[in-house]
């Protein structure tokens, strides 16, 4: 624990051995239950057609400059720098610049209906391993970096950062009964956009960024900003260095 800082000191307990402080057993049964079931499904299938209004996989491929057999991989690159819009961005951000290009409204970054076709663009990419290669140019180098300062740097009232809460050292213990996940080894990368059961809906790896911003006292980032895309990535490789595959809708508490 010697990064740790005095506040979270305090409300940090250690876990014992066999103790299970995240979920009560009717929780956990739920759980179980919706494994089999998830009930983000019907989200990712309304993205689906959200995404078939815009031309589906073929008009994508097309934005993208790939073919649609290659698009799977090139999805499980992303967030990545895409040349027409000068930018490293996230899958939202190219669904969003297509709706604009065909003269349609554009979806809200934070809205349900682009979590929905957030989600089922990334499904696409079902098992297959993240692609994202921070060298391939000085964009997503930069947007590496940034994300991983964004992660490391703290902020706000307790001045805690990312790091805080999820370094090696730390991961595994409980904070107000939740025990502190390994974003890489619970490849958080990889399974968000996903169904977030205390939250009874659909919830992308950004607007879960938020979430922890939120409970920590750090001020709240945008969706869609340099830093939130930069989190991403950098989270993303986290799931990759861990070799964890794409499995969206994921399931989480
Ligand atoms: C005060 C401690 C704390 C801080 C600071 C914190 N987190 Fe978390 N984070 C948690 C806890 C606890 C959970 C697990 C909560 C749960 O299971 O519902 C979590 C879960 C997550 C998850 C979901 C993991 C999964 O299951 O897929 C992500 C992603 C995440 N945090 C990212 C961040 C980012 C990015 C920051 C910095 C902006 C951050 N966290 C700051 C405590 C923290």
């Amino acid at each position: 624990m010697k990064n740790l800082l005095l506040p979270l000191a305090l409300m940090v307990t250690v876990a014992t051995a066999g103790e299970q402080f995240a979920m009560s057993d009717a929780d956990r049964a739920m759980y179980k239950e919706m494994l089999e079931n998830n009930p983000a499904d019907i989200f990712v299938e309304e993205g689906g057609e959200l995404f078939e209004e815009l031309g589906d996989e073929k008009a994508l491929a097309k934005f993208l400059g790939v073919s649609e057999k290659e698009l799977p991989k090139y999805i499980a690159g992303f967030p990545r720098y895409i040349k027409k819009l000068g930018n490293v961005v996230g899958i939202d951000q190219v669904l969003q610049a297509m709706q604009v290009e065909q003269g349609k409204e554009k979806y809200k970054l934070k809205s349900g209906k682009m979590f929905s076709m957030l989600a089922y663009v990334k499904s696409l990419a079902n098992d297959e391993q993240f692609t994202i290669d921070i060298n391939a140019d000085e964009h997503i180098k930069a947007s590496y970096d940034l994300g991983k300062k964004t992660f490391e740097t703290p902020r706000g009232g307790r001045g805690l950062s990312c790091l805080s809460c999820h370094s090696a050292d730390i991961v595994g213990q409980v904070l107000r009964t939740q025990p502190l996940p390994d974003l890489g080894k619970v490849g958080a990368g990889a399974t968000w956009p996903a169904y977030r059961m205390t939250k009874s809906s659909l919830r992308t790896l950004q607007r879960r960024f938020q979430g922890c911003m939120k409970n920590a006292l750090l001020k709240v980032i945008p969706i869609g900003s340099k830093e939130m895309v930069g989190l991403e990535v950098y989270i993303s490789t986290l799931a990759q260095k861990e070799k964890k595959a794409i499995a969206i809708p994921g399931l989480k508490r």
